[in-house]
């Protein structure tokens, strides 16, 4: 009953900076978020994802950090990109990355951030690991699209995100399926206005399936990118009718996220990649995952207090 209020309140919370200036020197609030993150450095994270690897699952570093607006946090971010992708290689981790465009120099410009991008994709292209471009709030969703295009056009292995609660998404996956770009679905995480976005649960999820089915059609490796196992089934029923191989597309979840069904679809013999968050910067991700489900608040409360008692 209270979900969708919480909902817009930990969204707006997620994009106020003083906010997080406060809760960056919370403890207790750190502790929650080790829930989602993996840790605040590398080393952590490369623990953690060769722990996941040990189960079966792949997965992809994200580093924590959004909405840079000069040039050197830009370039200093790419530069950890860049470490990451050169660890991945040198442990032989099955992980590739994810990375949001804002942190990467686009609010400076589609140019700039294509130029901040260059050594990370070269990277990638060095070590023949895929570099996925998260999709972030509509402003972005056009500059993106951009970016992938160019980036693409050029040579790189990179794919977007696409987000199935945008009326535009369909459109989108059309054009990316054409051209065969290895797309991520996910239902998105941002507040958007009805004008440009559908709220209804039943939608969105109608949405979800609709694109993921012409995805998977395309045979481009689709992320299908969801906990919720109505989608799950959804996409099973599908890829059985049409003796889809489990080996053309994976599933994605997040880090610390339904960690049962995690393990279901690895016992079912299908491919699953977990986004696996770190660093310093991490409390719009952790906010947006408590607007996802607010009940988390009181589970994380309960799962600390609890540990502690
Ligand atoms: P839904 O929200 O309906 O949840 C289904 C069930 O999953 C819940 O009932 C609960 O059990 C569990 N669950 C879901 N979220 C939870 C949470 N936060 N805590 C605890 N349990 C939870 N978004 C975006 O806008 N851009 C992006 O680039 C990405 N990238 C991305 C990558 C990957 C690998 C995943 C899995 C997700 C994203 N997302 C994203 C987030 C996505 O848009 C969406 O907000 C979340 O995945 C939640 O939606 P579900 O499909 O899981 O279903």
């Amino acid at each position: 009953m209270f979900d969708a209020p919480l909902r817009a309140f930990f969204l707006w919370v997620s994009n106020r900076r003083w906010i997080a200036r406060v809760a960056l020197r919370t403890p207790l609030l750190r502790g929650m978020a080790l829930r989602f993150v993996a840790g605040t450095t590398l080393d952590q994270a490369a623990v953690a994802v060769a722990g996941l690897n040990a189960t079966g699952a792949s997965a992809t570093l994200d580093i924590l950090g959004e909405s840079v607006s000069d040039r050197a946090t830009a370039d200093r971010a790419a530069a950890e990109y860049v470490a990451a992708i050169e660890r991945i290689a040198a442990d032989g981790l099955d992980a590739n990355v994810s990375i949001k465009l804002s942190q990467m120099g686009l609010d400076l410009g589609v140019e700039e951030c294509l130029s901040v991008m260059r050594p990370v994709v070269e990277a990638g292209k060095r070590h023949d690991i895929f570099v996925r471009i998260d999709m972030e709030s509509s402003d972005y969703t056009d500059r993106t699209l951009e970016v992938v295009n160019r980036l693409r056009a050029d040579g790189f292995d990179v794919g977007p995100v696409i987000q199935s609660y945008l009326h535009r998404s369909r459109a989108d996956v059309l054009a990316l399926a054409a051209e065969q770009v290895r797309v991520r679905v996910c239902k998105g995480a941002y507040a958007e206005s009805d004008e440009i976005a559908w709220h209804a649960r039943d939608v969105v999820d109608r949405s979800f399936v609709k694109l993921s089915r012409l995805l998977l059609d395309a045979d481009a490796y689709p992320g299908i990118a969801t906990h919720d196992p109505r989608m799950i089934d959804a996409v099973e029923a599908y890829v059985r009718q049409k003796g889809i191989r489990q080996d053309r597309f994976e599933f994605q979840m997040l880090y610390g996220i339904r960690r049962d069904l995690q393990r279901q679809l690895l016992q079912r013999g299908y491919r699953l990649r977990i986004y696996v968050p770190y660093g310093t910067e991490w409390y719009p991700y952790f906010m947006r995952r408590l607007a996802e489900r607010p009940a988390n608040v009181l589970f994380l409360l309960r799962s600390l207090f609890g540990e502690r008692g």
